[in-house]
């Protein structure tokens, strides 16, 4: 038999009994492989055999046929659960030099300083590992919270309306976007994208939220679907308070914006649409009116993640209990967490997961059995919860490390003035002291990050909800992403501005206009 094609002259290699033959030259016929060796090959030539000569080339296939990994002789050997691609950038320029090496090894060692090798390796792939799976949680861990928001609350109900098996006139997207849930634009197909610039998506109809749940588009909210379509539970994940997008496609329609706090966000109006709220009013020993009315007080951006530990509905003053919902990024080398310092980011964690989103899982806090300070809890046990099977526990290693990853955003050029600024950063390091509690760059203080309230000037209610009964240095870098709310665990000073006033006259600083302004141009470049 004739070869049809000959490849010659190449570097080929062939894997025999021993491993990997070179060879040289390749014939084929009939889609397969004749003859592969030397230049004996050349004999299978006949008239009509294309020769290729490679010139000393390499052959390679194009791609690479991964069938060997996973299918054997004996049938299949593996599946593929998840591919790791590494993209690594093209270099921008590459330059040749001559170095010489008294050794080979010291030449050897000195290609291979710059690729991480032997527990570097192991430590550098666990870091990019733990980066993946703690954003996977962070964005749609529900850690089993359906049961409650869900199965318990029956969100979902209200949610989908009445047309399609739940109760009421539903939620539209419209009214979705307007009580600050966000849509991620990354989750939608090209085609929904277009008719969404077009505006011909129906933004009207619930029968829109809810495919919008099925494409898992709607930023912290996971719906659950039976068989035939329908809505049958719905779970929350960290991102429905500490995401936003950057409303690239239209307001509340954008890309992820992890870690950023969702001012936007009306927790108290979401949860109040639930039909059934029996779990809170049980809980807290109040009517349905009451439950509503809190719910309704606190307002976009707030919620309170005490209540339900030590039922304290409103402030002695009247005013709402909530606390802004603050920012989960530039949290590396902070130590304590939280308005008032509860404890550590994975600590807070454990509490919100098993104890604010009713996730499945464990969390223990024996300062929480106190029954002075959290008769709520001290009732209901939750600080020692242990939600069998537990959902979350395995989750915090990664979950921790993917916030300690996420970086205050840069301010934007333009967005405030450079020259206030500098003259702004001379004050907040000097004259005006600031930088004594909120020390650069982590801005809070290295140590025991805690402060009584009247070191600064405000009351002690959301301190004494606390354990530490102090307030927490706020870390204050990424600060001009979260100037919505207001300033202050409770958003008790509107503007940059008032907290600058307030320090001025509490610490008596002396501060002239001008001085003050330069300050808050200072802090909206953080
Ligand atoms: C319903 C809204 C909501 C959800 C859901 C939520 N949080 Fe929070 N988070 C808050 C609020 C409010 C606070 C401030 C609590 C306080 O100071 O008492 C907070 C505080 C934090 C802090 C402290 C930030 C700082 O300034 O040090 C971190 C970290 C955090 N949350 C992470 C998470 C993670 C991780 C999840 C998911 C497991 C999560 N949160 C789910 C509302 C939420
Ligand atoms: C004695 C320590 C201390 C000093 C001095 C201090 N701060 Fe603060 N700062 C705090 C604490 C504690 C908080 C948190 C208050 C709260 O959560 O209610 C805070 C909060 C803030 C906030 C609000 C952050 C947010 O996310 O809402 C800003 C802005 C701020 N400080 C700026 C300043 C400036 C400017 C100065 C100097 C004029 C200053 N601070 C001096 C301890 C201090």
């Amino acid at each position: 038999m004739r070869a049809e094609l000959i490849l010659a002259r190449g570097r080929i290699r062939t894997l025999g009994r021993a491993g990997l033959n070179p060879q040289s030259h390749l014939a084929i016929a009939g889609g397969k492989v004749l003859a592969s060796g030397g230049r004996e090959v050349m004999g299978l030539r006949g008239p009509r055999t294309r020769v290729v000569d490679l010139g000393g080339a390499v052959l390679d296939q194009p791609g690479y046929d991964l069938t060997g990994v996973v299918v054997g002789s004996e049938g299949l050997l593996g599946v593929v659960t998840e591919v790791v691609l590494r993209i690594l950038r093209k270099a921008e320029a590459t330059r040749t030099f001559f170095a010489t090496f008294p050794s080979t090894t010291e030449a050897g060692n000195a290609v291979s300083a710059g690729v991480p090798s032997g527990f570097d390796k192991v430590i550098e792939d666990n870091a990019n590992r733990m980066v993946r799976e703690g954003r996977q949680t962070f964005r749609f861990d529900t850690f089993g919270d359906e049961a409650f928001w869900g199965d318990a609350l029956q969100l979902h109900k209200a949610i989908a309306g009445e047309k399609h098996g739940g109760v009421g006139g539903g939620v539209s997207p419209k009214t979705a976007l307007s009580v600050g849930l966000k849509v991620d634009v990354g989750a939608l197909p090209p085609a929904l994208q277009e008719q969404l610039k077009a505006g011909k998506v129906d933004l009207d109809d619930p029968a829109t939220t809810l495919a919008l749940l099925k494409l898992n588009a709607v930023v912290g909210v996971t719906g659950f679907f039976d068989a035939r379509g329908s809505i049958r539970s719905i779970g929350l994940q960290c991102a429905f308070c500490h995401s936003t997008v950057d409303d690239a496609l239209a307001p509340g329609i954008g890309r992820r914006l992890d870690g950023w706090a969702n001012r936007d966000l009306n927790v108290g109006a979401i949860v109040s649409l639930a039909p059934n709220l029996k779990p809170f009013t049980d809980l807290l020993g109040v009517d349905l009116a009451t439950v509503k009315a809190v719910l309704a007080s606190w307002g976009p951006g707030r919620f309170d993640a005490e209540l339900d530990k030590d039922g304290k509905a409103l402030r002695p003053d009247g005013k709402q209990a909530g606390t802004l919902l603050p920012p989960a990024f530039g949290l590396a080398g902070v130590n304590l967490h939280t308005w008032t310092g509860f404890g550590s980011v994975t600590y807070w964690n454990a509490y919100v997961g098993a104890t604010e989103m009713h996730g499945s899982g464990t969390f223990f806090d024996a300062r929480l059995s106190n029954g002075d300070q959290y008769p709520v809890a001290a009732r209901s046990g939750s600080g020692n919860t242990r939600g069998v099977p537990d959902r979350l526990t395995a989750k915090l290693a990664a979950l921790h490390f993917y916030q300690l990853s996420i970086p205050a955003p840069k301010a934007l050029v333009g967005s405030f003035s450079a020259a206030a600024a500098s003259r702004g950063k001379a004050l907040f390091d000097g004259r005006a002291r600031c930088a004594s509690c909120h020390v650069p760059p982590l801005f809070t203080e290295p140590g025991n990050n805690l402060h009584a309230p009247a070191e600064i000037g405000v009351d002690a209610f959301q301190a004494d909800r606390s354990p530490t009964h102090m307030y927490r240095t706020a870390p204050l870098a990424g600060l001009w992403t979260h100037q919505k709310g207001g300033f202050y665990h409770d958003g008790r000073f509107a503007t940059l501005l008032d907290v600058v006033a307030h320090y001025d006259t509490f610490f008596k600083l002396s501060l002239s206009d001008q001085e003050k302004k330069d300050l808050v141009e200072y802090l909206k470049g953080l």
